[in-house]
C-alpha cells in the first residue's frame, strides 16, 4: 500500500532534510520507488542537498496549478525521485499551501513511499505537510530546545488527530557529557524512538557531494543506522556489516 510519511520536528537545522534523503535513498536501495518533497517550501534545500538547486519546474508550479505532479519530478544518479522547490521568494506570497494534500493524493497513485520534508516551526506550511501525512516521524537532537519542540510537534500532531510513528534522535555524540541520554527523550516525548543517527562529519561531505550518505558512504556508522530505520519502515530484515575502516576506527 502507497503511503505518505512526513519528516517534522519543531526546531529547525536538526537534521530533518538529511533524514529524509537518506531514508529515501535507504528505501530506494530496498527497491521501493520513492518520491522525495521539499515540502519546505519557504526556504527549500532538498534541491541544494542533491545537487537540483534550481529547476525548471518545481513543487512551487504544482501548487500554482502551472504543472502536472509528474512534470516536476527529477531523477537523482542514486535513483531516489525528489520534487524540489524554488528558491524564488516572489512566489511565495501566492502559495496555497493546503495544496500539498491533493499533491500528496496524486504522488501515492506514483510511488510506493512520498516522504515529505517539512518546514520548520509549526506555522501553516508545517501543518499542511503534518495533514497530508499517514505517518510522522519527529527528529530531534539530543538536547532541551530540541526535544522541547518536539514535544510540541508530537502534541499538534495529536490536536490534528494523527500520531507519530516515532523519533528519530539525529547528531548524537559518541563522548558526551551534555547530551540528554536517549532514554530520557524517549520518556519526555512518550514516543518510541526509530534510530539513532551518530554526529559524523561525513554527513556534511555527503552534502558537498550533493548526494545522501547512504549512496556515497553505504557501510558508514550513519548510513547503517539511516538503512535500518528504513527497513523498519518497510518491514523488511537488515544486517548489512559496518565497513572495515568504521570498525578499525571504533566508529561502531
Ligand atoms: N548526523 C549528523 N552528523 C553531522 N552533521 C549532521 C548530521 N545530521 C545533519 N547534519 C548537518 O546539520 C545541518 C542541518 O541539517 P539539515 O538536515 O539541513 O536540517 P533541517 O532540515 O532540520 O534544517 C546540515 O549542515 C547537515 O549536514
Ligand atoms: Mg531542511
Amino acid at each position: 500500500m502507497s503511503r505518505l510519511i512526513t519528516i517534522t520536528s519543531g526546531k529547525g537545522g536538526v537534521g530533518k532534510t538529511t533524514t529524509s534523503i537518506n531514508l529515501a535513498t535507504a528505501l530506494n536501495s530496498f527497491g521501493k520507488d520513492v518520491i522525495v518533497v521539499d515540502a519546505n517550501l519557504t526556504t527549500p534545500n532538498i534541491g541544494l542537498h542533491l545537487g537540483a538547486p534550481i529547476v525548471p519546474i518545481s513543487l512551487n508550479h504544482i501548487l500554482l496549478g502551472k504543472a502536472k505532479v509528474a512534470e516536476a519530478i527529477y531523477e537523482h544518479e542514486s535513483g531516489t525521485k525528489v520534487i524540489p522547490s524554488s528558491l524564488s521568494i516572489n512566489e511565495l506570497r501566492r502559495i496555497n499551501h493546503k495544496k500539498l494534500k491533493d499533491v500528496g493524493k496524486k504522488l501515492r497513485r506514483m510511488a510506493d513511499i512520498t516522504i515529505y520534508d517539512s518546514a520548520a516551526g509549526l506555522g501553516e506550511e508545517a501543518i499542511a505537510a503534518m495533514e497530508s501525512a499517514d505517518e510522522l516521524i519527529i527528529v530531534t537532537n539530543p538536547e532541551i530546545p530540541a526535544v522541547t519542540d518536539a514535544l510540541k510537534t508530537s502534541k499538534l500532531i495529536e490536536q490534528l488527530g494523527k500520531s507519530v510513528k516515532g523519533v528519530i534522535v539525529t547528531r548524537v555524540k559518541k563522548n558526551s557529557k551534555t547530551q540528554m541520554p536517549i532514554s530520557n527523550i524517549a520518556e519526555m516525548l512518550e514516543l518510541p524512538i526509530l534510530g539513532v543517527i551518530p554526529e559524523d562529519e561525513r554527513i556534511q561531505q555527503s552534502l558537498v557531494m550533493k548526494d545522501a550518505l547512504v549512496h556515497t558512504h553505504p557501510k558508514s556508522k550513519p548510513a547503517l543506522a539511516y538503512k535500518k530505520i528504513a527497513a523498519k519502515l518497510v518491514n523488511m530484515e537488515f544486517n548489512e556489516k559496518p565497513s572495515f575502516f568504521d570498525k578499525l576506527f571504533g566508529r561502531y
